[in-house]
């Protein structure tokens, strides 16, 4: 199909992008373009073209999953159809509505006029993709707008709205009303008027001190995004706008572009683009699942969590009823509520009226019968299966027909949560990370008889929270913590055979994680991972734990709660502070336990941490407990703070190599303390790697 529809109004041709979802820029596309031009070029009747999108966008740009493959660079490339709308004998109106992102409004500014409806979102993006504009949008945008406004939109990719560049030269119109007709009014306008054939390449940049400008943007765009190169190098490539030549201009900022595809940062970050959108689809539930209406909800439980999810119902506006079982905790999770907004409204982020705004939509109980009509209700009591069957059982005689159960539960077995009621198809998980407020994925587990709409409703609800929903499949730990798991196990191996809690937290926080193991144990609780590894050795006395972390919760380290884990903190303080007292207890483990200490490298640390995440990974994806390797990714990209840069550890494995991965697994498992039963490559780890290919394809 011709994905560039050609019509005539009179004596103005119109073509139309229409290439769903978004007009992305594809090879077909291109070339339909190309053949329209021409078509009106060499048709006597045609006085002028305009350009414009079917559907949701003018153009989202070049189609991203083209990169890296020949169709991105075969003719007719971006390059080759903007020069043939520039070069056009006859006026090229581009008409732009909803969206001109990248490569669209790249196409646009190569048209020789601009229109455009009231907030359509203009926006240069390819930076939030690790790339650079490609097809002339560094040379021709600081000529449309001022130098300042072009270099913030082309290094934040943030969009503008249309309205907005007023008085630029980036629109000849707004137009308001019907955006077709007043751009073929337009055109008909520039006919008449003989205005020509204008290019933007021909207009001059304007700045008093360019040169100065670019170098202390420079500088910013290094140190803000220091493990991106993009950013830096888009002030490179506008940089090579102000010489004397535009077409050594765009070569420069092609050169640049391409040099920029080929970074693991953009691949990383397309990656990520791609996983979060890939996330939300669940191959046995169609799009068009109907979903069911949730206009108000309650949660069960006013602690740490539960405190936090309901902030989320109240940001998304969806009035929440709080149940508790004691005033006492209600009045104090209420309390935590506010003070939470209040210290945001303080910051600035709020305001006072707000605050009270949120409030108002959470309404504190002690009553079921209070929350029965709720269409979702999410149970965030205490981890114990005990408490939670009485409330399910409970929420089972109370709750609407139709309302959706969810629990919180992060360790528990959904299923057996989901018996406890009559109605077990209305059953699922919705695992919130803490702090449930304010990080951003949702771990929603399915569980053997959870309805197809109630998957789908809480598929969309994760995105009217701001979430990024992951499906996961049940079992222990789901996917986050169950990986965690193996990652903190090699962790403590690592202590006790020689390095330190502030070693091992350094180097991974040198790869890029936001926060090393043992920072994070301390904040999570150690008691928390304690209370896991004691139920591991009752189910599983053969399997090989490092006990060192036993030690320190026994003397009540349990972290910054009590002021003292794997470091020690200052009353009211976070900073984690180096405590001779771990170093001695560490010491005497060893000692006791007739471990030689030796001196372990960063390289070894980070690969032994994020190789136990990956083969554990491999095993989720075979099991299908994870749908696929980018939502394993999206995981750990969106709750557990991999380096956004690497992508998640399953496209870090693959850009390692998985042929690599396994060797060196099988270095470590002949290591002096090797353990080679944890290092057992995973059969689908073992099976890709012999195949030479990745978890990515
Ligand atoms: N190429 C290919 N597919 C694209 C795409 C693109 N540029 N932009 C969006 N899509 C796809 C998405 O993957 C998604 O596909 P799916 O339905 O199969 O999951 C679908 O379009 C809809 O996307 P969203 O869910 O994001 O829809 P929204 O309506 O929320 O947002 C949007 C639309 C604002 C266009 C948003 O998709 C977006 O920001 N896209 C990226 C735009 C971008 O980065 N463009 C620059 C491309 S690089 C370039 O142009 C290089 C050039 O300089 C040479
Ligand atoms: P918490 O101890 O802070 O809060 C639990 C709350 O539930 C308390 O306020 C308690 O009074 C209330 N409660 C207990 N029994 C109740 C009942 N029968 N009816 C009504 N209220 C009752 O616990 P937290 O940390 O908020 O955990 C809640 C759930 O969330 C658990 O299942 C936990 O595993 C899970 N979770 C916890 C995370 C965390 O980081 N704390 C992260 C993700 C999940």
């Amino acid at each position: 199909m011709n994905q560039a529809q050609y019509a005539t109004q009179g004596d103005i041709a119109v073509i139309t992008m229409d290439n769903p979802p978004v007009n992305g820029l594809g090879h077909a596309l291109r070339t339909g373009i190309v053949e329209g031009v021409r078509r009106a070029q060499y048709d006597p009747a045609i006085k002028a073209i305009v350009l414009t999108g079917a559907g949701k966008a003018f153009s989202g740009g070049a189609d991203i999953r083209e990169f890296n493959t020949p169709k991105a660079l075969a003719e007719p490339n971006l390059l080759t159809v903007i020069r043939t709308l520039e070069q056009c004998a006859k006026p090229v109106v581009a008409a732009i509505h909803s969206v001109a992102m990248g490569g669209g409004l790249e196409l646009a500014m190569g048209c020789h006029f601009r229109v455009a409806a009231p907030g359509a979102q203009i926006a240069l993006p390819e930076v939030k993709l690790g790339i650079i504009p490609g097809a002339g949008g560094t040379q021709r945008l600081p000529r449309l707008v001022p130098l300042e406004m072009a270099v913030n939109m082309i290094v934040s990719g943030n969009p503008v709205k249309s309205e907005k560049f007023k008085g630029t030269r980036l629109f000849d119109e707004i137009v308001e009303g019907d955006l077709l007709a007043g751009a073929v009014a337009f055109a008909r306008k520039v006919v008449a008027e003989g205005r020509g054939l204008p290019k933007v390449r021909d207009l001059a940049i304007e700045h008093d001190d360019a040169e100065a400008f670019l170098q202390f943007a420079r500088n910013t765009a290094k140190t803000v995004a220091k493990n991106f190169p993009a950013p830096a190098r888009c002030i490179d490539a506008i940089a090579a706008a102000l010489g004397p030549s535009f077409d050594a201009g765009l070569a420069r900022e092609r050169a640049i572009f391409l040099e920029m595809v080929q970074t693991p940062e953009s691949r990383a970050l397309r990656h990520a683009f791609f996983g979060e959108r890939a996330a939300s689809k669940i191959p046995d539930v169609p799009e068009d699942t109907p979903t069911r209406p949730i206009a108000s909800a309650a949660v069960v439980g006013a602690g740490t969590m539960g405190g936090g999810i309901a902030m989320n119902f109240a940001n998304a506006g969806i009035p929440v009823k709080v149940l508790e079982a004691k005033q006492e905790a209600l009045d104090k999770g209420l309390a935590t509520i506010r003070a939470n907004y209040e210290s945001t409204a303080k910051k600035g982020r709020m305001s006072a009226e707000d605050v009270e705004k949120r409030m108002a939509l959470i309404t504190p109980t002690l009553r079921y019968e209070d929350i029965a009509q709720a269409d979702i209700v999410i149970e965030a009591v205490f981890e114990d299966m005990a408490v939670k069957e009485s409330v399910f059982r409970r929420l089972d005689q109370v709750m609407k027909p139709g309302a959706i159960l969810a629990t919180n539960t992060s360790t528990l077995d959904v299923n057996r949560i989901a018996a406890f009621t009559g109605r077990p198809q209305d059953v699922i998980g919705t695992h919130f990370f803490s702090p449930a407020n304010v990080m951003k994925l949702l771990e929603i587990v399915r569980g053997e008889k959870t309805a197809k709409d109630v998957l789908a409703t809480t598929m969309q609800l994760s995105k009217k929270l701001r979430k990024t929903g992951v499906l996961s499949g049940v079992c222990d730990g789901f996917i986050g913590n169950r990986m965690i798991e193996q990652y903190l196990r090699q962790a403590l191996y690592m202590l006790e055979e020689g390095a330190t809690p502030q070693q091992i937290d350094r180097a991974i926080e040198k790869f890029g994680f936001a926060m090393g193991p043992f920072r994070m144990s301390d904040l999570a609780g150690n008691d928390v991972g304690w209370y896991i590894r004691k139920r591991r050795y009752v189910e599983h006395p053969d399997l090989k734990y490092p006990r060192i972390a036993d030690r320190l919760c026994e003397q009540g380290r349990f972290g910054q709660k009590t002021g003292a884990g794997w470091y020690r903190y200052l009353p009211g303080k976070r900073e984690a502070l180096p405590d001779p007292a771990v170093d001695e207890l560490i010491a005497a483990y060893r000692k006791e336990s007739g471990v030689a200490p030796r001196k372990l490298s960063d390289d070894e640390i980070v690969h032994r941490l994020v190789f136990a995440l990956v083969n554990e990974g491999a095993r989720i994806l075979e099991e299908g407990i994870a749908l696929r390797a980018s939502d394993i990714d999206m995981i750990y990209l969106t709750g557990y703070g991999f380096p956004p840069w690497r992508g998640g550890p399953m496209l870090y494995a693959d850009m390692v190599g998985l042929y690599n991965v396994v060797n060196r697994m099988a270095d470590f498992a002949a290591g002096s303390h090797g353990d080679a039963a944890f290092w057992q490559p995973a059969p689908l780890l073992a099976k890709l790697a012999a195949e030479g290919k990745g978890f990515n394809g």
